[in-house]
């Protein structure tokens, strides 16, 4: 299996709640190595452009409100088969619809405030950690 990165975001539910810990014990235990991570408030526009391919959808307004509501923590995350394997750990985006022991099943609330995010593809987690990360920032 291939060694991946992928872009993670522990989302404001997360950081209100102080359980920046508690899910990264989770992304550890599943052999996901934390090799880049930062807490920071998110502007308007970067949240916008991180999540422009949701223009267009109703909740598009309610989810950059939510996004810039409190701090966040934009991580990249390194393993075997690092993309799909975080998608897998963190649950369905809907955590009525999560397995049982997944992030989102374990802590989330609501579909809006769902605790964390994971790139769905290669080309994705590429974009999304250049738009928050400097080489430089990863130690691998
Ligand atoms: P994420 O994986 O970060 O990518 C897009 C986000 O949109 C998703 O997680 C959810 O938090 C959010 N989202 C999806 N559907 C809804 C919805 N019906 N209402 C509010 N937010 C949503």
């Amino acid at each position: 299996m291939a060694t991946e990165r992928t872009f993670s975001i522990l989302k404001p539910d997360a950081t209100k709640r102080n359980i920046t810990g508690a899910v990264n014990a989770v992304i550890e235990k599943a052999g996901l190595r934390i090799v880049g991570q930062r807490r920071i408030q998110m502007s308007k526009a970067q949240a916008e452009k991180f999540y422009e391919v949701h223009s267009a959808r109703p909740f598009f307004g309610e989810l950059v409100e939510f996004m810039t509501s409190g701090p966040v923590v934009v991580q990249v995350l390194e393993g075997d088969n690092a993309i799909a394997k975080y998608r897998e750990v963190m649950g369905a985006t809907n955590p009525a619809q999560a397995a049982e022991g997944t992030i989102r099943k374990t802590f989330s609330e609501s579909v809006g405030e769902n605790t964390v995010h994971g790139s769905d593809s290669a080309e994705n987690a590429k974009l999304e950690i250049a738009q928050f990360f400097q080489d430089s920032d990863i130690a691998a």
